[in-house]
């Protein structure tokens, strides 16, 4: 068992490849952080990685890394079908977690890691960045003030045309491919952050049989009588933006949804001209800086969820893909049958 000293939290990164290597700069530079390690499926890769980016340790196996001191906390950068199995072995080795998102690949499972971090007195979060970034944060701070009134609409989307010989994880059907886990998860959050659990899902688009969702656009109706209409896709492109219309007021989050750079704030009622700002953000290296920051705070402070993303949300958030998925499933199956 591992525990972080008081003033810095010593992290390993798990995997390889591309978020992994985006991201070991701002885990460093986000204060409380120390980045000591990585765990690969191969020793040269590990190796290759930790010469590359100046790491002490390089570990041939997660094993190794589960069974290894001096690691308080890993950030598992992996395909989504396998972040149950590294973060469950991890916890159970007293480590704390930061998973990339998805968290996992079902509801049920989530709360399954929720209970074993719980048990093992360890922090776990699926690492939705978007939601600890400054424009999300002023977005959500200016409809609390009432800035557009009262929020009744969301529109987003994000997709891109991956190619065929793209990463495999987009595409392999067991490594958890498709459209609406990799980039849908930030269309339905962020319903999610304004909107609550939807009580009415419609969907329409293209599954393949194999379950990997090529693309979907889905409405949610929330109990409020607000609504969000959201498009994901690997085979087209959909501009990462999005806006949230008010009774009185818009809000645009500009692109990339997933980590604004500005958001453009429109006021003002018929007859009167809408009056418009636009407000910038500052990026903090990559923009994974403010999560990394808060993760780092919450784990020294002996936290074991952070409340911008307890794992009740992150559930909630599944449970929802789940049911956009299974309603897609079953257009697909009707369509087969005409
Ligand atoms: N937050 C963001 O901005 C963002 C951006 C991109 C991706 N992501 C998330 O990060 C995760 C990884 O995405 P990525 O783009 O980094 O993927 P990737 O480039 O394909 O890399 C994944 C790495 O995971 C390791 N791995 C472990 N088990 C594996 C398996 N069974 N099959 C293949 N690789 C395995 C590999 O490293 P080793 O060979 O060293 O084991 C591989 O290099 C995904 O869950 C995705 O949703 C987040």
């Amino acid at each position: 068992m591992s525990d972080a000293t008081n003033d810095r939290v010593r992290w390993a990164v798990v995997g390889t490849g591309g978020i992994a290597r985006r991201t070991v700069g701002d885990l460093r530079a986000s204060g409380g952080a120390e980045v000591v390690a990585v765990a690969s499926r191969s020793q040269a890769s590990a190796d290759a990685f930790a010469a590359e980016f100046d790491l002490a340790g390089a570990y041939g196996s997660f094993e190794e890394l589960c069974a290894a001191d001096g690691v308080d906390a890993v950030y598992i950068g992996t395909p989504h079908s396998t972040h149950f199995a590294y973060a469950k072995a991890a916890l159970e080795a007293g480590k704390h977690v930061l998973c990339e998102k998805p968290l996992t690949m079902t509801a049920d499972e989530s709360r399954e890691l929720g209970a074993i971090a719980a048990r093992h007195g360890r922090f776990l979060m699926e690492a939705m960045w978007m939601a600890f970034g400054p424009a999300v944060r002023r977005t959500r701070e200016l409809i609390a003030e009432g800035v557009i009134g009262e929020p009744r609409f969301l529109q987003a989307g994000l997709g891109y045309p991956v190619p065929a010989d793209g990463p495999p994880r987009f595409w392999d059907a067991s490594l958890g491919g498709g459209a609406l886990y990799d980039m849908g998860i930030y269309t339905v959050t962020l319903a999610q952050l304004l909107f609550g659990t939807p009580t009415d899902i419609t969907v329409r688009g293209e599954m393949r049989d194999d379950g990997v969702d090529l693309h979907e656009t889905y409405q949610l109706d929330f109990a409020s009588g607000a609504s969000a209409q959201l498009v994901t896709s690997i085979t087209f492109l959909v501009p990462p933006s999005g806006w949230i219309g008010g009774t009185q007021g818009s809000i645009s989050l500009n692109e990339p949804l997933f980590s604004p750079r500005s958001i453009r704030v429109t006021t003002g009622r018929p007859p009167a001209p809408p009056v418009s700002e636009t407000i910038e953000f500052p990026a903090e290296e990559l923009g994974y800086v403010p999560m990394f920051r808060e993760v780092n705070a919450a784990i020294l402070a002996g936290e074991l969820e952070h409340p911008t993303r307890p794992i009740s949300a992150t559930v909630e958030a599944l449970e929802t893909m789940e049911r956009i998925k299974a309603l897609l499933a079953e257009h697909r199956d009707r369509q087969s049958s005409d």
